[in-house]
């Protein structure tokens, strides 16, 4: 499939979301830009897949879940790092905005589902992913962005400029 450019598709958000300084700091063969609903075509849930376990839906579903999204406004960020010689997805990331009562009626920013090609790790894909990511919370207005990983990744995050803080729970087996 030959590159498409961004305003050929159609984006979960607009692109000039995603900060300048993250695009220009790119290889040029690659780009980043928000999910298209046509990104099940260029392997969104393979790399995905470099994570954890991925159910393939189908297409429809696959763009029913993303319009179910998109109907969300400022609320779903999800972006794709595109190899333009092939035009496949090669990372992948998401931000979520979640709007409070507190803080003054505050958001926060959680990242979740950060994938790397395993063919394309170690080339600071996943941290650029991350910068765009808690640039869009940032310009947000979040007050604060958070994720949660395994011990083996953090030492990815702290070089992304995060340090561990609190503790996750969750229902006992
Ligand atoms: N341990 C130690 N250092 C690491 C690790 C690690 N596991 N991973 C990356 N780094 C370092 C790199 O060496 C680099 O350091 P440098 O600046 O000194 O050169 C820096 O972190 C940035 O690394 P990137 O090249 O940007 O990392 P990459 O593109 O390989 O992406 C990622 C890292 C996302 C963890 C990738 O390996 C991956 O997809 N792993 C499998 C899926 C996964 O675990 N995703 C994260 C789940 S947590 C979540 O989604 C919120």
């Amino acid at each position: 499939m030959p590159f498409t450019l961004d305003n050929q598709l159609d984006l979960l958000f607009p692109s000039e979301y995603i900060p300048e300084d993250v695009k220009s700091q790119l290889h040029p063969d690659l780009h980043i830009r928000p999910l298209a609903s046509s990104d099940y075509r260029r392997g969104h849930l393979d790399i995905l897949s470099v994570l954890t376990v991925v159910t393939d839906p189908g297409e429809d579903a696959w763009i029913a879940q993303f319009n179910a999204m998109r109907a969300a406004p400022k609320t779903y960020y999800s972006i794709v790092i595109v190899d333009k010689k092939s035009d496949r997805i090669v990372a992948v990331g998401t931000i979520f905005i979640e709007r409070k009562f507190l803080r003054g009626l505050g958001s926060v920013g959680h990242i979740e589902d950060i994938a790397v090609d395993k063919n394309q790790q170690g080339k600071k894909l996943g941290l650029r992913i991350i910068q765009a990511l808690t640039g869009i919370s940032e310009n947000s207005g979040c007050y604060k962005t958070i994720l949660n990983c395994s011990d083996s990744n953090i030492p990815f995050y702290q070089k992304c400029g995060y340090e561990k803080k609190e503790n996750e729970m969750t229902p006992r087996l």
